[in-house]
């Protein structure tokens, strides 16, 4: 069983159903054990069947969903994990994140967490964690009985949005930080100063970025259905940049945020 959320993992936002359970499949055949959905990605199953269909022991792959942010209600939550844990079908889930903090506070996070304590127990998820939490938000989390199991928040960073006060301040308070939209929306692959790194390194940008990512002992998720960028994107764990790389990537940050919904926190 794996205990702490592995630091590479493939993400499955925006890929269709039909290509999901390949896409997983050959994650898993490459090496990644970490793979991320939602019950807003509509792909849970189809994750679920890669993960069955991979020959990897299931206790040696991590799943993580996420409980969309209209149902932190104690009996909504619990509904909507034992229909999560129905499509997945691999037994209990990893791990099961709040995807979006409820706006305005409407269902106090104190309720929230006390049912994912409840789906721990009902053996639907075997740790809980956020995403897109704010600051304050987390530290309130934190500070809620429960709040001291939270494993992760699961944030946008990327080399124009280093999000630094929030990777600190999850950081400082013991929870990991795991990053989602690394590329910047495909910009990482065009951008100049991450091309002459990767150039230097004979590597790719994606590369580079996802290495710049662990270097900060961030969690990386990245998403591809094709098994070449799996691949490659795979091996940037095995890339070290050095201090000059990363005072470069550093300055790429112009807090230029790509996720920011209608329903998102004031960040
Ligand atoms: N918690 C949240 O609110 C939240 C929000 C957004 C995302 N997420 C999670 O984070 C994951 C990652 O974010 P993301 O999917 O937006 O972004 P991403 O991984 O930065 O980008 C995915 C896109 O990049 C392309 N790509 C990946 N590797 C490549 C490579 N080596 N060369 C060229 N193109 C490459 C993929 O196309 P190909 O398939 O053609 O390779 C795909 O179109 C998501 O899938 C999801 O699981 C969470």
């Amino acid at each position: 069983m794996i205990e702490t959320i592995p630091s590479f993992g493939l993400g499955t936002f925006r890929v269709d159903a039909a290509k999901t359970t390949e896409a997983v499949k050959s994650a898993l055949n490459i090496g990644y054990r970490h793979i991320d959905t939602a019950q807003y990605y509509n792909n849970e199953a189809a994750v679920g069947q890669g993960v069955r269909d991979s020959g990897i022991a299931r206790d040696e792959v991590w799943v993580t969903t996420k409980v969309w942010w209209e149902r932190l209600s104690r009996d909504a939550l619990i509904a909507s994990l034992k229909d999560s844990h129905t499509k997945l079908d691999i037994g209990t889930i990893d791990l099961a994140l709040v995807h979006w903090p409820s706006p305005k506070g409407a269902v106090p996070i104190a309720e929230t967490l006390a049912a994912l304590q409840e789906a721990q127990q009902l053996g639907l998820i075997r740790h809980y964690g956020v995403s897109n939490f704010t600051a304050p938000l987390l530290e309130e989390a934190l500070a809620a009985p429960g709040g001291k199991d939270i494993v992760t928040n699961q944030i946008e960073v990327s080399p124009f949005l280093a999000n630094r006060s929030l990777v600190d301040a999850t950081q400082k308070s013991g929870v990991k930080v795991t990053a989602y939209m690394p590329l910047g929306e495909g910009r990482a692959h065009k951008d100049m100063t991450l091309k002459a790194i990767a150039a230097k390194h004979g590597v790719t940008p994606a590369q580079v970025t996802f290495a710049w990512l662990l270097a900060r002992d961030i969690v990386v998720l990245s998403a591809s259905t094709n098994p070449a960028h799996q691949q490659s994107n795979w091996d940037a764990q095995k890339l070290k940049l050095d201090a000059d790389d990363i005072a470069q990537i550093d300055a790429l940050d112009e807090g230029r945020r790509n996720a920011n919904p209608s329903f998102a926190p004031k960040w």
